[in-house]
């Protein structure tokens, strides 16, 4: 199977290059199953249920998010609504599941594509981020449930280390360990011996003539003076950041990842 990962799709300039770019990438390298971190894909801020429409009528299969995944109160209400409903589309839309036990949503979603099961696992690191449960054993709980061998984590996080770590600890048990939220793409993916294919962070999916997707002249005013402002997105420059995993179906594990950066 060969997988596509995008980065955090950054506001409506990110959704736009990911509408207009994204045929040709599944076609030219051979796409089975999509995955994109929708966490920034409303105005930079969340994401909405129409967002989430637009994304998966895109071809995205399943949705990660991170700590703005609550920025958007009808996220929450849509996870509320269908939580009963275990073939909502909403089940494909996914939290930290390291988060406080309780909270709205899922943080796993076991699926099938072109006949292959699969999992998609969504966890948050802890340093400089909101206080969650550890996300190494609750991978390990995780994975007691799936039975699918393609397993694709998106570990969204800050430091470098906590990301590197998680990728070892996990590696030979998963597909992929995919790091996001910095919005800054890392050139070290490489396949680990396990056959975890790794990237510290994939970078955003989103306008790059900016300081991580808002504009530019709001945050150094930010720096400068330490006053509120009000984010808005940037529109400069925009990208498509992504990686590309080719994987053993039988084992789930990683061939090769390529990093995808599209103008
Ligand atoms: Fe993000
Ligand atoms: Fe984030």
């Amino acid at each position: 199977m060969r997988i596509l990962f995008i980065g955090d799709i950054f506001g409506s300039p990110g959704r736009s290059i990911v509408k207009h770019r994204l045929p040709s990438l599944v076609k030219d390298q051979r796409i089975d199953l999509i995955i994109a971190n929708g966490e920034n894909s409303a105005g930079g801020f969340g994401i909405t249920p129409a967002i989430v429409e637009d994304l998966f009528e895109l071809g995205i299969d399943v949705i990660t998010t991170g700590n703005h995944v609550w920025d958007k109160r009808e996220l929450i209400e849509y996870f509320e609504n269908e939580a009963d409903n275990p073939h909502s589309p909403a089940r494909r839309v996914l939290r930290p599941a390291n988060f406080p036990p309780g909270m709205p949503g899922w943080g796993l979603f076991q699926g099938t594509k072109r006949n292959t099961p699969y999992a998609v696992i969504n966890l948050q690191g802890r340093i400089f981020m909101g206080s969650n449960d550890d996300p190494f054993r609750i991978a390990d709980e995780l994975l007691k449930q799936v039975q699918a061998k393609i397993i694709l984590v998106d570990f969204h996080a800050e430091a470098t280390s906590e990301k590197m770590a998680f990728g070892w600890y996990l590696d030979g048990r998963v597909t992929l360990v995919v790091g996001t939220h910095t919005h800054v793409p890392t050139a070290d993916e490489r396949v680990l011996p396990g056959g975890t294919a790794y990237i510290t962070d994939v970078g955003m999916t989103g306008p790059y003539e900016s300081v991580i997707g808002v504009k530019k002249e709001t945050v150094v005013a930010k720096f400068l003076s330490n006053m509120p402002a009000r984010f808005e997105p940037a529109s400069g420059d925009v990208r498509l950041c992504a990686v590309v995993v080719d994987c053993d179906d039988s084992s789930g594990h990683a061939r090769s990842i390529e990093r995808v950066m599209l103008c």
